[in-house]
């Protein structure tokens, strides 16, 4: 496993995601990620998993200490104290005292956003959320977080056919996690010609290539979704070996501006 250091913080650059795992799905995904190896995961209150996370959480049985949990607070329970109240529901329903990090899963222009950060840094001094976070934010909205509280992370779609050159940047200089969601461009990757013949030359899938060269990057971390256990084994497999700084070029240069989530009423990503 690669793990970055973010703000003197060792985060997993591999995570498993359990966006559209439902009920024992979910659970049995989780248990089994945890039970090989993946120590980084990723679910979110607007998910309605969070307490078969939790449930999987429980029968690993890997101690607590060694797992780097997130969830996501829904806009919904952005307004007054509700970051923080549902928060705690969130972690009642994951059977944890607290989550390493809680991110705000949208911006919401209904909203200003001193409430829900406020909240949250109110939990963290309190121990219940460790780090503090966004997702979906474009560059100028985590400039106005960042003058809110210390923010640790951003969440975006990142994969090799959507590039995030602005985002990055602000990553390496303000010390964030920048994680990618929809890492494998949710299966397009899989038939790509120059990423098979990358992997070719390594003994590996599309699929692979992408999340090493995700993760291979500094302060990015992968956190890919499977229901299937041989795909988040295969997942996983990406630390015996290494891109070169030509194929990571090649990967970089597959960028096609393709954005597989931008619901109405999101946000302006040039921001
Ligand atoms: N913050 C946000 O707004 C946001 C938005 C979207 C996602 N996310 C997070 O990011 C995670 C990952 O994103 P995602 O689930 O949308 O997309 P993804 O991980 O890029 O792709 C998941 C899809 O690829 C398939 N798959 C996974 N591994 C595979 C492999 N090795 N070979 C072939 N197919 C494979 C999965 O099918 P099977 O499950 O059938 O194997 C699933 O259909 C989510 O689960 C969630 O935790 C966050």
């Amino acid at each position: 496993m690669i793990h970055h250091t973010i703000q003197g913080t060792a985060v997993p650059a591999l995570g498993f995601g359990t966006f559209r795992l439902p009920g024992d799905d979910c659970r049995e995904g989780v248990e089994h990620a945890l039970g090989i190896g993946y120590r980084h995961i990723d679910t979110a209150q607007g998910y309605h998993n969070e307490e078969f996370v939790g449930a999987g959480l429980r029968r690993a049985g890997v101690p607590r200490e060694d797992i780097f949990l997130v969830s996501k607070v829904a806009p919904d329970n952005f307004a007054g104290d509700g970051a923080a109240t549902s928060t705690l529901e969130s972690l009642r329903k994951l059977g944890t005292d607290y989550v390493d990090l809680m991110l705000l899963h949208w911006p919401d222009p209904e909203v200003p956003l001193e409430e829900p950060l406020t909240a949250l840094a109110r939990l963290q001094r309190e121990g219940a959320v460790r780090h503090i976070g966004v997702s979906n934010f474009p560059p100028s909205l985590v400039e106005r977080a960042r003058a809110v509280t210390e923010l640790f992370c951003n969440q975006v779609e990142y994969h090799p056919y959507l590039s995030q050159t602005r985002l990055l940047e602000q990553a390496q200089r303000h010390d964030l996690l920048l994680t990618a969601y929809c890492p494998i461009a949710r299966g397009k990757v899989l038939d790509d010609p120059v990423l098979r013949d990358i992997g070719a030359g390594h003994g590996k899938t599309p699929a692979q290539v992408t999340l090493r060269w995700l993760a291979q990057q500094e302060r990015v971390a992968a956190i890919p979704k499977s229901a299937h256990a041989q795909r988040r084994v295969d997942n996983l497999d990406i630390f015996d070996f290494e891109l070169s700084d030509e194929e990571m070029a090649a990967v970089f240069a597959l960028d096609r501006e393709q954005r597989l989530v931008d619901p109405a009423g999101g946000p302006d990503w040039e921001r």
